[in-house]
């Protein structure tokens, strides 16, 4: 026998010697939710470690993030007063805008700061933009208010927008939003591969979600990967900085391909579903937590996204 594949892994020096890939700690970005209005922390069911924030303990988990050495953080707000065309989103006194504007007084450039760019949270019917009058989501109007969230996140300090919204064209009017107001240097990580999941279930609690049906007429259909290929084309041409898939773990092989497709970063987000399923596991017993967890975001390293959201991103970064 001349080829023994099984001597490159006799042991773990040698194991790490010959390593493909490589989790960092500056790589991960951790999800938080900031409720309006909230005086102690409240857990998040399913995500165990995962809370709603005030504003004391957001000062504190921020501490955390930066004594871990992540990368960012993905900031969602969650506000007290709902409406159907969310206009609390581009209040600059806002849950969000307010949350950014004390993230970045604290941290500095020490982490990234991406602010969600999405009405979700705002709207009183839940989706992501604004409604008209049969009760469809209204593409073109919502950009426009993309449009001006975006400003709004920008001039509280934001680095990042996370245009998760998925409606035709965000990236490109909110890039045109930001550059006429002189946010030139102000990126857009686009989620340009979302698909209409079951398994935001954890996420849709964090936020206090209204949404009463789905989002099938702008997320995509988790049966398809050529569209997703349409979508990351046209984020890219439309100025994208970096391209999310989202969720990660059901979608590898879009992880994979789009790698291969663009130049651009790719980042991927492990949903709050995917993250409680292990969560649920490693509770009962059935599987080794931590290892599962680091396996994890190896599989999604591997498929090609350097940059991976994920609820355990502090937990991960001191293991790492
Ligand atoms: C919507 C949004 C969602 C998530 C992030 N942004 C959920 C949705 O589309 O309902 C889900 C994240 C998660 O499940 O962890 N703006």
């Amino acid at each position: 026998m001349i080829q023994r594949p099984r001597r490159l892994r006799a042991n773990q020096a040698i194991r790490n010697l010959v390593s493909e890939s490589h989790v960092r700690p500056e790589q991960l970005i951790l999800p938080l939710f900031v409720r309006e209005g909230l005086t102690e922390p409240k857990p998040i069911k399913g995500l165990p470690g995962t809370v709603q924030h005030t504003p004391d303990s957001l000062r504190a988990e921020i501490d955390r993030a930066i004594a871990a050495g992540i990368g960012g953080v993905m900031v969602f707000g969650v506000p007290n007063h709902r409406d159907e065309d969310g206009t609390e989103a581009c209040n600059p006194n806002g849950v969000l805008t307010s949350a950014i504007r004390s993230i970045r007084e604290q941290a500095g450039d020490r982490l990234v700061v991406i602010a969600d760019l999405c009405l979700d949270e705002f709207t009183s019917h839940g989706h992501c933009g604004v409604l008209d009058a049969r009760g469809e989501v209204d593409n073109d109007r919502t950009l426009e208010i993309y449009g001006r969230m975006a400003v709004v996140l920008a001039e509280a300090g934001a680095h990042m927008l996370g245009a998760s919204g998925m409606m035709d064209g965000q990236v490109a009017a909110t890039r045109a939003a930001l550059d006429k107001a002189n946010f030139k240097d102000v990126s857009i990580l686009a989620y340009a591969a979302k698909y209409a999941s079951a398994f935001y279930g954890p996420f849709r609690d964090a936020v206090e979600s209204q949404l009463d049906g789905d989002r099938k007429t702008y997320q995509q259909d988790p049966r398809n990967s050529r569209e997703a290929i349409r979508e990351i084309k046209l984020d890219a041409a439309e100025g994208a900085d970096i391209i999310m898939v989202k969720p990660a773990l059901g979608y590898l092989d879009i992880v994979s391909q789009a790698r291969q497709l663009v130049d651009l970063p790719i980042a991927s987000y492990i949903v709050s579903g995917e993250t409680a399923m292990i969560e649920a596991a490693a509770e009962q017993g059935l599987l080794e937590r931590e290892r599962a967890i680091l396996e994890t975001l190896s599989s999604v390293h591997r498929a090609g996204a350097n940059i991976i959201c994920t609820y355990w991103a502090i937990e991960a970064a001191a293991w790492l």
